[in-house]
């Protein structure tokens, strides 16, 4: 079924395990995190970020099939706007029925990136659905999710409080987007985000992290683990394998199904490293 994000937020951070999230880019990345939450049992987080949504030219046709995914499944799935900074974009989300949005206004100066993110906050909660938010270095340049960005706990209190988000994507390492898996996470960051915060923390740019330290960083402190560009490569080498393999297919069902089976191992695979709920 279609769920909220906020059982298994609640869940996965008391106990120190993962909340899976992976991106969905087309149908096939949708039915396949459906069909590896179904075979092992888990939550998983569908997300769709504001950049697949420019690709696509439009959030309804990709969100009312990851919503109907979600609601044919027998395992628990969340509908999530990733990466959102256009406003009219998470109240259409909204409308849509998401049951989960981040929004990002790191862009804006500090306080009114806290006024903005707050107003975004009180119209998602009147309708049951769930806030993320990110915090890099105030005033950073680097982008949030760069290798040298740190969150500061202290600034991370004062924003939650004044906020009120549902969890927080902190930058403590990691990058968007790498295509080897060789980030070094800062643990000790870690534990003092999850000291300081009640809030779950998300970890985006997970692609770039090694099996070994996703466990970690778990059972430091991160409960919402992202992960985008590890899939596709996944889905990437399997469709080019089966095309090197077969030059004469042309049914895209071929080597998309292929791709999409290739994917479905690997989660399967991811959920048990991060030990999702
Ligand atoms: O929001 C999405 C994630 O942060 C994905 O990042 O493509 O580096 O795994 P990634
Ligand atoms: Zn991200």
């Amino acid at each position: 079924p279609l769920v909220t994000p906020h059982e298994a937020l609640r869940r996965a951070h008391a106990e120190r395990r993962g909340l899976a999230a992976f991106n969905v880019i087309q149908l096939e990345h949708a039915e396949s995190y459906a069909a590896a939450a179904e075979a092992a049992g888990r939550t998983i987080v569908l997300q769709i970020s504001q950049n697949a949504v420019r690709y696509h030219g439009a959030l309804a046709p990709l969100a009312k099939a990851v919503i109907a995914v979600a609601e044919a499944s027998s395992a628990p799935l969340v509908a999530h706007l990733d990466h959102a900074d256009d406003r009219a974009l998470v109240r259409e989300a909204l409308r849509l029925g998401f049951t989960s949005v981040m929004y990002d206004a790191s862009a804006l100066p500090y306080e009114d990136n806290v006024a903005s993110t707050a107003e975004v906050v009180a119209e998602a909660h009147a309708v049951g659905v769930a806030v993320e938010a990110e915090l890099g270095e105030v005033g950073g340049k680097d982008g949030v999710h760069a290798p040298g960005v740190r969150t500061d706990p202290k600034e991370a209190v004062a924003f939650v409080r004044d906020t009120g988000v549902d969890s927080l994507a902190v930058a403590v390492g990691s990058s968007h987007a790498m295509t080897e898996r060789t980030a070094r996470l800062d643990l000790a960051r870690i534990a003092e985000l999850r000291e300081a915060l009640d809030v779950p923390l998300v970890l985006h740019g997970s692609s770039g992290v090694p099996d070994e330290t996703l466990t970690a960083a778990v059972r430091t402190g991160m409960t919402k683990i992202n992960i985008a560009t590890h899939l596709n490569h996944a889905f990437t080498d399997a469709v080019r394998a089966y095309l090197a393999e077969q030059p004469e297919v042309v049914d895209p069902r071929k080597y998309l199904g292929a791709g999409r089976a290739a994917m479905t191992d690997e989660v399967v695979r991811l959920l048990d490293v991060i030990d999702a709920v």
